[in-house]
């Protein structure tokens, strides 16, 4: 493949996009396409280290201002070091969260001015967006039930269901003003089924058989 691609794993809390993504790599590594798996925040080794800043503030909440700046900061360094090496090298990039993710969350979700992170975003990116993007869309009552489930609670977890129904919807309004870009994936149906259907946009796009197993990872 002479140029990546460039594919986005989005949605509020418990979706379960990290494991249709892994799953979904194991698969593409099967057909024995060039896959890179990555994430925000946190793709990168400085990027680690604002992941554990953004999610574990020590002393003090970060306010919504700073917050974002520590998520764009992360963005451009990944894009910079990974998302663009990545797609001239001819790889298939699965990443865990991206721009998206910072309108849903700071815009609909904080109430920041969507015009003026849409630019922050362009600054940091330098442009850079997404083939495709996955929404793994699920109500905040059953995500944040299935989050509690699993015991992975972080900061922003704890925000109330207003706040998390917001980010929803602004998911979802973002994938309606692009539905060429969006694919919208119902999350609450059952692992099996949504990984079949991952599976099959998958398989149109790069020209693969869809037949295997389904497992499931993480
Ligand atoms: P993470 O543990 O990766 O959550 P998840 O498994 O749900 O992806 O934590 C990332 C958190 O950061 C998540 O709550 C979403 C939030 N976030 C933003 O608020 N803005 C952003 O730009 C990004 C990338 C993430």
């Amino acid at each position: 493949m002479a140029q990546g691609w460039f594919i986005t794993f989005e949605g509020p809390e418990g979706g379960g996009k990290t494991s249709h993504l892994h799953a979904l790599a194991d698969y593409l590594r099967h057909h024995h396409v060039p896959v890179l798996v990555t994430r925000e925040p946190g793709g990168t080794p400085l990027g680690q280290r604002l992941r554990d800043l953004i999610l574990h503030p020590s002393e003090d909440d970060w306010v919504d201002r700073a917050e974002v700046f520590l998520f764009l900061a992360d963005r451009a360094q990944h894009v910079a070091r990974v998302l663009r090496p990545a797609l001239a090298r001819g790889q298939v990039i699965l990443c865990d969260r991206y721009a998206d993710s910072t309108l849903a969350y700071q815009g609909y979700g904080r109430g920041l001015p969507l015009d003026v992170l849409r630019t922050m975003i362009t600054f940091a990116t330098q442009g850079l967006t997404p083939h495709r993007t996955f929404l793994f869309d699920v109500p905040p009552e059953i995500g944040l039930r299935r989050r509690h489930a699993s015991g992975q609670i972080d900061r922003l977890d704890a925000q109330t269901l207003a706040f998390h129904r917001r980010v929803r919807q602004g998911f979802l309004e973002l994938a309606r003003q692009e539905p060429e870009r969006w694919i919208v994936i119902d999350a609450t149906r059952p692992w099996d089924e949504v990984q079949r259907a991952l599976r099959h946009y998958l398989a149109r796009w790069f020209g693969l058989p869809e037949a295997g197993d389904t497992e499931r990872k993480g």
